[in-house]
This record gives structure tokens, sequence and C-alpha cells, in this order.
């Protein structure tokens, strides 16, 4: 190596060195294969259902035959592997087209855009279709590709509004309560006045600047859903000749809300009011890859200007069928009975612990857990020390992660609980017992001791799984 080289090596070390002091430091780890998954966000445990992995396995095979049928000849063997190239040089196929279409007429949108992933869907949209002079609108917690999609954007004015609240009024939800607000240091207004200030500029009212509202449909660190209606109403209301623009991302949200799966704006019956929805196949869906779903136009101009998508090899045939076959498994309804056990298990382990939560009576640094009938998979046990709770949890073989600063404000901090289809009661009562040992220990600021009662009782529960060497994650 030269020695500019290793210069360039060793302020890196000093990045990485500082970030470690900080406690923010990023490692790659791998979940052992005995754990309990209550990490992931394969909430309906898709990825592994086997009626799934048969059907796409045989479609598979199918395409093998197909290619063997053709007269042997090397040219017309199809590609099971590899694209060949980005989806305007050799990467599009008919496969592709009418999978597109499939979706699009299963979530009831005009047009549909693969892209590679959501994150791709995410900076592709953001990141072509607002221009000079536009304004883009967006909940202080979005995800980080529609920030990304941001920065990529030539919009003028970049404008966040406090989470998931119309007006003031709607404010305090999880971990957003005003004192949690004013501790993270917060400022944003709610959308109803960010919208109101907006209004008096000339060019937005005469229509000469767009207004794009990004939200998402499903919060990944607090797992609440947007009051979406309110939202398109306010907008409406607001920028009445239609310059708003609202875009949903469904990430979380498809597969889980909505008849069949559709998402939050099919439960809603708001298809026609929201101008884009991003759509995540990673988490719910059980695969891999996003769509943007959106007018025939919005796709040709994505098919035109989106980088992520011009600049990328497209997806892969295997892709495209995982895709398939589990838009097959959701179109046929077979995911209902897994959304009605995921929705019983929601229910279930949000009242066993909050009634932990209100049995024990910790203080809030300790845990909080919020009392809310949210239909969401995603459950935050707030707590000041994380990583504290999420490391006991593992040594017990549950698999949670902690969350902190700077991917929840300061002041939120968590360990994040994602139930799946595939989770059991007998599972969560473990890990409520687990968690209630940990409280108890920082209640009495000790560790628990072997012989304590509620030792005993982790240990009896989670006896089969608790092994010595077991690896602190
Ligand atoms: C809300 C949201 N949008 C987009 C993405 C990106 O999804 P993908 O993994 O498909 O790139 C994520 C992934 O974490 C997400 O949580």
């Amino acid at each position: 190596m030269t020695g500019t080289r290793r210069r360039l090596d060793d302020t890196l070390g000093e990045v990485l060195a500082r970030r470690k002091t900080l406690n923010r430091l990023r490692k790659l780890s791998n979940t052992p294969a005995n754990f309990i998954d209550f990490s992931s966000n394969g909430y309906l445990s898709l990825s592994t259902n086997p009626e799934i992995q048969k059907s796409l396995l045989s479609r598979l095979q199918a395409e093998v035959a197909t290619s063997e049928d053709s007269n042997g000849s090397r040219n017309a063997r199809r590609s099971l592997l590899g694209s060949g190239g980005s989806r305007l040089l050799d990467g599009n196929s008919p496969f592709a087209e009418s999978l597109e279409a499939k979706i699009a007429s299963f979530h009831g949108a005009e047009a549909a855009l693969l892209f590679t992933s959501a994150y791709d869907a995410n900076t592709g949209l953001l990141g072509s279709v607002p221009q000079p002079g536009d304004v883009i609108l967006y909940d202080e917690l979005i995800h980080a590709s529609v920030h990304d999609g941001m920065r990529m954007s030539r919009a003028t004015r970049r404008i966040p509004f406090a989470h998931s609240s119309i007006s003031e009024a709607q404010q305090g939800r999880v971990a957003n309560t005003k004192e949690s607000r004013a501790a993270s240091g917060s400022k944003n207004q709610g959308l109803d006045h960010v919208l109101r200030e907006l209004a008096k500029d000339e060019r937005v009212t005469n229509c000469q600047a767009n207004v794009f509202i990004c939200v998402e449909g499903l919060y990944s660190m607090d797992g609440d859903t947007i009051l979406l209606k309110e939202i398109v109403e306010t907008v409406d209301r607001y920028l009445p000749s239609g310059n708003g623009y609202v875009i949903v991302d469904e990430a979380h949200s498809v597969g889980v809300f909505g008849k069949d799966g559709r998402g939050l704006v099919c439960q809603l019956g708001l298809e026609d009011r929201i101008w884009a929805r991003v759509l995540g196949f990673g988490k719910a869906m059980g695969c891999a890859g996003g769509v943007v779903l959106c007018s025939s136009i919005t796709r040709s101009y994505l098919i035109n200007y989106a980088r992520s998508l011009i600049y990328t090899t497209s997806m892969t045939f295997t892709s495209l069928a995982s895709i398939d076959v589990v838009y097959d498994f959701l179109i046929s309804g077979q995911s209902e009975p897994l959304r009605r056990h995921l929705e019983t298990l929601i229910y279930y382990t949000r009242h066993q612990l909050h009634t932990l939560y209100t049995r024990l009576k910790p203080n809030r640094d300790t845990l909080y857990v919020e009392q809310t009938t949210l239909k969401s998979p995603i459950i935050p046990i707030l707590t000041a020390s994380p990583r504290s709770l999420a490391e006991h949890c593992q040594r017990f073989g549950f698999m949670v992660r902690p969350i902190v600063s700077p991917t929840v404000p300061l002041g939120s901090e968590r360990v994040r609980v994602c139930l799946h289809y595939s989770n059991t009661k007998e599972q969560v009562d473990e890990l409520c017992s687990v968690i209630e040992v940990w409280v108890k220990s920082q209640m009495a600021e000790v560790m628990p001791q072997e012989n304590t009662e509620s030792h005993k009782k982790v240990t009896e529960i989670t006896d089969g799984f608790i092994k010595e060497d077991k690896p602190r994650l």
C-alpha cells in the first residue's frame, strides 16, 4: 500500500474511532439461527412460507424447461441470474412489464414502475420530479431514502413538519409528546401551519410552484400510521388549485394494511387522491425491490429522468419471479389468515407489554410502553438504556434491536419489537418475562442474581436455548 493510501486509511480510522467514542459505531452482525426473531421486517413471514417457496422453485424450473425446449440454441436460453443491463437497454422484458401491470391493477393505480429497491424508487422519484421553484414538505421522521432523493432534487425548498401531525392539537403521539419533542430539540410545526405559511407565497397560489408532501404509511421506528385522509384534506384546503402532490412511502404498510395487503392508501380508499406511492418488497412482502405507483405519464417521465432506474442493471428474472409469486399469493387471498394471526398477535403483545409497564410502574427512563390500539406490527419500547435492554433480551435468545439517536431523536431511544406471522403467544410471553427481569434489575439498580425468583422464571421459560457461550451481539 502506498503512503498516501495509508494516510487516507489513518484518517478514516480516526473518523471511526470518533464514532466509536460516541457509541455510534456500526458493525455487521449475523443473527444466530436459533434466535427468536422479534426484529426483522418480514411481518408476514412470507420469505419462509412453504407455498411461496414451492411456487418460486417451480416457476424457475419452468423457465429453465422453456429454455431447454428452444432447440438447444444458446441464444434462446433465458437468464435466471442476471438481466443483462439497464431497463432502458437489454434489461427489459415482457415479464417485467406484465408484472408491473399486475401490481398496478392490484393496488388500483394507473401504472407501476419497478426499481431494484424502494431506496432507488424514492431517490428516482424525488430526485427527478420536483423542479426549481418547487417545494417539498416532509414528515420529520421520513426515511433516509426520501432525504437522499430530496437532496438530489432541484426543488428550491425542503421543509419538515412535525411527525404525523397536522395541527398542534393533533401532536403528541408515540415519542412525539411536546415534552419529548422539546427534549429532542424539534421545533417543527404541524403540516397545517406549514401549508398556511406556504399559501401566502404567490408562486404557490398561482400554481407556478408545485408542492410535494412526503409521508410514510407506517413508520418503522414508532410503528404508527398517519392520518392520511386528514393530510389529503388539509393539502386540498390550502392548495385548492391542485398543485399539492402527496407521496406515500408504503415500504412498511404494503402487505400489512388493506384488503389482501393492498396497503394503507387502498385501505382508506385514497387511490385517486395520492399522487404517487412507493412500495417496498423487502419488508412484509418477503422479497426485495421497490415500485412506484403513479400515472402513466409519470411512469414515462421516470423512465426518462430517474437516474436510479436508468443507470443501474435491472432486476433479475429470479427477483421478478419472487415478487410475482408473492403477488399471486396475495391476490388469491392466501395472506388473509396470516394477517389475521398477526393482528391477534399485535393486540396480544401490546396488551402484555402495557400490562407489564403498568404493573411494574418503572420510571419512564427505564421503560415506557404506550397503550394504543394500533394494528401495527412494530412496537417501540421506550427506554433511556436501549442497548442494555436489547443485549439482555439477546442473551436469552430474543433478537430485538436497540434504536438510538440519530436514527430516532435524542430522548426517544427505544428497543423495537417487530412481530411476525411466525411468532407465537408463548414467545411473546417469554419475551415479556425476560423484559420484566431487566426492568426489575434496573429498578433495583442491580443485575439479576441467579437465585432471584424472576431469574428462575426466565431460566425455566427459556430452557432449551440459554447457552453459556451464546454470543452477546
Ligand atoms: C420507509 C422506508 N422506505 C424505503 C426503504 C428502502 O427500502 P429498500 O430496502 O427496498 O431499499 C425503507 C427501508 O428500510 C424504509 O423503511
